[in-house]
């Protein structure tokens, strides 16, 4: 009888608790009163949590690498070291009025994925990679998804830590503030895949009930800063005439862009989030207005148009209102499509555990989608709480969370090998 001799590889399990624990710790950095979470990109806060990644990764067995975007790599040995990792990830910047899950779930998961693989002493053929990546939410650098943006070569190094806030605080400088002016250089190696785990940011999931969502794509977007400049004057004394009312101006040309994404519902959105009126003063005539445009659409062509329509309305106002204007183009992202093998493997590894998903498109932007241009990606959303994001009241559930990261776990396993 020749004995069979079972090798008992453990599989690995992730720990509902250990990661929902990990969020409400990492949501303590940048708590609001609303009971949301506000870490601007390269503030102190932001620091702060990543420093705690860092930890926490640290205590994981992981290596922690910094590259010059501040882009955090943590990485879990493979059996074959030189193989391209797996990569996952997501970003730990926050929105002003922001909510726990935006993009800490994407990290959160990825670290429980090598602490399941930890307490079962499983061990890949590819490394392993968590990143944090640099300013993906743009709320205090104009553009977002910068650290990502100059690893896929999209952007240049030297553009990104130009890249100033409103304050005239640049990238580079606060990068180096923080301590996180890594000397890894910024992209250029290979990865075998990416994925991205996500909250959806929309209702779909939790009306359909289901947990997994497979994103097959993003829809585009192109941002702008529109500077309108008239003269300043006294409140009291300038006849309404002979005013050249910055703001006015500005006000008028929000409401014509704004009906222009009505006339096109449901193909785009847009949305003015940002304005700076100067002096700023109760009694004085404002001078200048700076305000922010953020369009989207699933089709390329719709967002093209979109700028020649917009374009046109800030140029006739400006005209009628006697200001001058400059339409300034921040950035623009192309819609995507996620990688075909990616999806199955999501699809497949959701179907092996019996957990419901559906195949969904993203309208928000994430990292992934800029990785999606260098390497296959994919995409996995968990419900959210009546799908608000980008609010303090964003909320999930823990089992959801947890799924999410189990078909995670599979994924990442499946292409390690
Ligand atoms: O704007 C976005 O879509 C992302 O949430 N930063
Ligand atoms: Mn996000
Ligand atoms: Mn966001």
């Amino acid at each position: 009888m020749i004995n069979l001799w079972r090798v008992t590889m453990s599989v690995p399990q992730v720990d509902e608790k250990r990661l929902w624990d990990s969020h409400l710790e990492m949501a303590k950095i940048g708590a609001t009163s609303g009971g949301g979470v506000g870490r601007l990109a390269l503030t102190d806060l932001d620091r702060d949590a990543r420093n705690l990644f860092i930890t926490w990764a640290k205590s994981a067995e992981l290596s922690v690498k910094v590259d010059q975007m501040g882009n955090i790599f943590a990485r879990r040995k493979g059996k074959k070291p030189n193989l391209p990792p797996v990569m996952t990830g997501s970003h730990l910047d926050t929105q002003p009025l922001g909510g726990r899950f935006d993009g800490a779930y994407g990290v959160l998961a990825g670290l429980e994925v090598m602490r399941a693989m930890n307490d079962a002493s499983f061990v890949t053929n590819a490394p392993l990679e968590v990143v944090v990546w640099t300013d993906e939410e743009g709320a205090r650098f104009a553009a977002g998804c910068m650290g990502v943006s100059v690893f896929t070569g999209e952007k240049k190094l030297e553009d990104a830590l130009a890249c100033q806030d409103i304050q005239g605080a640049s990238i580079g400088e606060e990068l180096k503030r923080i301590g996180f002016n890594g000397s890894q250089s910024c992209g250029g190696y290979p990865v075998r895949a990416y994925f991205e785990a996500h909250i959806e940011q929309g209702p779909i999931l939790e009306n359909e009930e289901k947990t997994i969502g497979i994103v097959k794509g993003a829809q585009g977007q192109r941002c702008f800063r529109v500077h309108v400049v008239g003269d300043e004057g006294h409140a009291g004394t300038l006849p309404m005439d002979q005013r050249k009312d910055a703001f006015q101006a500005a006000a008028r040309m929000a409401v014509a862009i704004d009906q222009l994404a009505f006339n096109l519902i449901p193909k785009s959105v847009i949305t003015i989030g940002a304005v700076n009126v100067l002096p700023n003063s109760r009694n004085t005539v404002p001078g200048g207005t700076v305000f922010s445009i953020d369009s989207r659409s699933p089709n390329d062509k719709v967002l093209s148009d979109l700028e020649l329509s917009m374009r046109q309305i800030c140029r006739d106002i400006a005209k009628d209102r006697n200001v001058s204007m400059r339409f300034e183009s921040i950035s623009y992202t192309p819609p995507i499509e996620f990688d075909e093998k990616c999806i199955s493997e999501i699809e497949m590894a959701a179907r092996n555990r019996q957990i419901g998903y559906m195949n969904i498109y993203s309208g928000a932007g994430h990292d992934a989608c800029h990785m999606s241009t260098i390497v296959p990606t994919g995409m996995i959303f968990v419900p959210c709480k009546d799908g608000v994001s980008h609010n303090e009241r964003e909320s999930a559930e823990p089992k959801d969370l947890a799924e999410g990261c189990s078909v995670l776990l599979d994924v990442m396993t499946s292409f390690a090998g």
